[in-house]
């Protein structure tokens, strides 16, 4: 692994846009489960069941009792760890300029990064489903599930769920991003949901370098992936930043 961090600072310290993909794996060590694998949040719920827009319209309230209340209460108390720090770390060195995050916890900005593409939308916020009013996660009172806007209407996440549509901005930002950096991270994503799955193609039809980091191989790592660091996120990156700090 050595040899492969030395070629990733190199890398880094060589580019000029760099930009990164991020799923939910380097949110693991702050305490957010993955979806896939072992401990997923799909081993446990069936995703189309809980997290289709169709079982949401059928019946949010068993949607937010099941799935959206533990998310809360799990993302509420969840900080930003050294993965997240890191790629914070890298955007002060001007060296990152945007993540896309498939993750919808706020853990990137939180630890400092400025330009992040929600790419799945957001849980920071939740909306009404009936006039569109948005209010604080945080804030929302999940005394009575569902909980409700003050016009009456329900409240779901302000994310994507299975069945919609990325949102426009995001899309087409990303699409940007992708094709005008010349390096991707792409860090703790299975690569298998798409069309997130999508943006290191682009990047890499672009001329850009792609380094994965993940303790698993992933679709992307034969064909896609110039060289994949096998690892958990919050230790490799850190691993680094720190080699870029002393150079
Ligand atoms: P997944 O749960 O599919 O994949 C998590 C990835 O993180 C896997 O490739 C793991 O090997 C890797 N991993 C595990 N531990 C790690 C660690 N310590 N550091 C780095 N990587 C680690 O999550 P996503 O790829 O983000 O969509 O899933 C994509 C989308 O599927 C999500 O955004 C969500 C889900 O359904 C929606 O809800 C629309």
């Amino acid at each position: 692994m050595d040899d492969l961090i030395r070629r990733a600072v190199e890398d880094l310290a060589a580019a000029k846009n760099v930009a990164a993909l991020t799923g939910a794996g380097i949110s693991i060590e702050s305490g957010i489960p993955p979806f896939r694998g072992k401990g997923g949040i799909w081993e446990r719920f069936d995703p189309m069941e809980f997290a289709h827009i169709d079982a949401l319209m059928r019946d949010p309230a068993k949607v937010w009792r099941i799935l959206v209340k533990e998310m809360k209460e799990i993302v509420d108390s969840a900080k930003p760890n050294d993965g997240h720090k890191g790629l914070a770390k890298l955007e002060a060195r001007d060296k990152i300029k945007t993540i896309i995050t498939q993750n919808i916890d706020g853990l990137h900005q939180a630890a400092g990064n400025t330009d992040v593409i929600e790419y799945h939308g957001t849980f920071a916020w939740q909306r009404c489903m009936d006039c569109n009013q948005k209010y604080e996660t945080r804030k929302v009172d999940i005394s009575e599930i569902p909980p409700r806007c003050e016009c009456g209407g329900i409240l779901r996440p302000d994310a994507v769920f299975f069945g919609e549509v990325i949102p426009a901005e995001a899309m087409w930002r990303s699409r940007q991003a992708a094709a005008g950096c010349d390096l991707m991270l792409v860090v703790g994503t299975s690569a298998v949901v798409q069309p997130a799955a999508m943006i290191p193609v682009i990047a890499k039809d672009n001329g850009a370098r792609i380094v994965e980091i993940n303790p698993e191989r992933t679709p992307l790592t034969d064909e896609i992936s110039d060289y994949l660091i096998m690892g958990g996120a919050g230790e490799v990156i850190n691993q680094i930043v720190t080699a870029l700090e002393k150079m």
